[in-house]
């Protein structure tokens, strides 16, 4: 890709975010030769530091998070490109500092990062304006949490909106920037192989799953008012979701696949509530273990009040409205402090339809396995027969590692997320109509947990969920991978 001269401005600059992700996404990047001579990284933050101060205080969280990646020598040169600026986002003055620091390279691709509380978007939108800061050249790109509801993330929009054109603002979704999403897209239409049986005629169910061994760590007071459903299904989950059900878009174009997604997220089909009583399970978890250390349970962590009832965990049966998906069950599961860390799609195909070989039905023995997390894999799980004189069938899967495949360096989704905003690539970020259309399918479940008295369900710290979770496929007669 072409190497571009540009100037990033991080908001939130001092951040957990900025520190633990965007700056070595960007030192990656650095010592990978994909920046122009002259581009500068600006971290800007209400505090009054020097540039020297807000290196150092960058060094000392990329040494830590980048471990053997980091190099001294290396980080010498990338500190060159760093900067930091005072800057209040209600306080205009700050911003003709920021203009006086931008405006020496008036042409220059700037990219905005708003990585503050999203209650500052329009403030911080509103001044880069007035002070003339918003060019040609210029994108914003905005980080979750974007908004609350639907409602909360129209006046978002809007508010951005009025500033910034529907494409210079990048939405991030930082599962959109990982490797094997992408690779999701190779698979489905760089061969012939799958297409075909990626329909309803071919797929029982599917599954995705994102499961986290943490808890809620240091963001307590962030999380008890967001919960799992904001926090991960309406934008991570749906997202994947998205990109295992679209249509074959015309071009990898941004908004040719945009446009596929879309008409997926719109295709959801809307529960009643009484649906979302039986076709969600919402979880707390309580005292348990990970990584074989007992660890606290939710109503005991930091900052959390004792009686919330905010979710940890969700189990949803979705369904898609569609010719292609039209009865397909599509689960979607993911928490906190579950038993092993792992983002995967399963696929799981029908059986044939008579088994010559006496094999059960309604087992799944073909299965197509698609891992984020932990590691990068795929696997396809077929029948074969086992040796031996008697005809035998077991199960057997062809494996693709892709981190053993492919040697190279892998990116994180920060890395890639950042460069394609500096090159104006749009496909991995989220349009408006995308993320108003999610937040419409979410909100009735939202709104349905609020009004009902009952309790999230409990599950123990380092297990799969609530019993319900597995109940919830059971009386599909169906069960979530890791219990087949
Ligand atoms: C973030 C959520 O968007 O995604 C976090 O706010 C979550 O709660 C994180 O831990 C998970 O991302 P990853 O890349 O570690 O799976």
């Amino acid at each position: 890709a072409a190497v571009q001269t540009f100037d990033m401005i991080l908001f939130g600059g001092t951040g957990d975010l900025v520190m633990r992700k965007l700056l070595p996404a960007l030192y990656h990047q650095h010592r990978d030769g994909q920046m122009g001579d002259g581009a500068r990284i600006i971290g800007v933050a209400r505090s009054n530091l020097s540039s020297d101060d807000y290196i150092a205080t960058a060094e000392k969280h990329c040494a830590q998070y980048l471990g053997e990646a980091f190099d001294k020598a290396v980080w010498a040169s990338f500190a060159q490109r760093l900067g930091y600026q005072r800057v209040d986002a209600q306080n205009p003055a700050h911003f003709a500092d920021l203009a006086a620091m931008l405006d020496q390279f008036k042409d220059r691709i700037r990219v905005y990062y708003l990585s503050t509380a999203p209650s500052l978007f329009t403030a911080t939108c509103e001044n880069l304006a007035n002070a003339g800061l918003v060019t040609a050249h210029s994108r914003v790109v905005l980080e979750k949490p974007l908004g609350h509801d639907l409602a909360s993330s129209q006046a978002i929009n809007d508010a951005v909106g009025r500033y910034f054109a529907e494409n210079q603002i990048y939405r991030i979704d930082h599962y959109l920037g990982k490797e094997p999403v992408q690779n999701l897209l190779a698979l489905r239409f760089g061969n012939a192989l799958f297409e075909p049986l990626w329909r309803r005629e071919w797929v029982r169910d599917v599954q995705i799953t994102v499961a986290e061994q943490i808890g809620v760590e240091t963001r307590g007071d962030f999380y008890d008012k967001t919960g799992a459903l904001r926090d991960m299904v309406q934008n991570h989950l749906l997202q994947l979701l998205c990109i295992v059900a679209m249509e074959p878009p015309s071009s990898i174009d941004s908004d040719a696949v945009r446009d596929e997604k879309l008409k997926v997220l719109r295709a959801l089909k809307p529960f009643t509530p009484n649906e979302v009583i039986t076709k969600t399970v919402r979880g707390q978890y309580r005292a348990g273990a990970a990584a074989g250390k007992p660890v606290p349970g939710y109503l005991e962590e930091p900052e959390i009040p004792a009686d919330s009832r905010t979710e940890t965990f969700v189990a949803i049966k979705a369904e898609i409205d569609t010719w292609r998906w039209a009865g397909v069950p599509f689960f979607l599961r993911t928490g906190k402090r579950m038993q092993e860390k792992v983002a995967e799609i399963v696929i799981n195909f029908r059986d044939v339809p008579h088994s010559i070989f006496g094999m059960p039905a309604g087992h799944g023995f073909n299965r197509l396995v698609i891992r984020m997390q932990p590691e990068e894999s795929m696997k396809l799980y077929l029948l074969a027969k086992q040796p031996g004189d008697a005809m035998h069938l077991g199960q057997v899967h062809l494996n693709l590692d892709f981190e053993e495949t492919f040697k190279t360096r892998r990116l994180e989704a920060y890395e890639r997320l950042l460069m394609d905003a500096v090159r104006g690539k749009l496909t991995l970020f989220v349009r408006r109509d995308e993320q108003e259309a999610a937040w419409r399918w979410v909100e009735p479940i939202i709104d349905a947990w609020e009004q009902s008295t009952d309790k999230p369900k409990t599950y123990t710290a380092g297990t799969w969920g609530p019993a319900a979770s597995s109940a919830l496929l059971s009386r599909d007669g169906l069960a979530w991978h890791e219990e087949i």
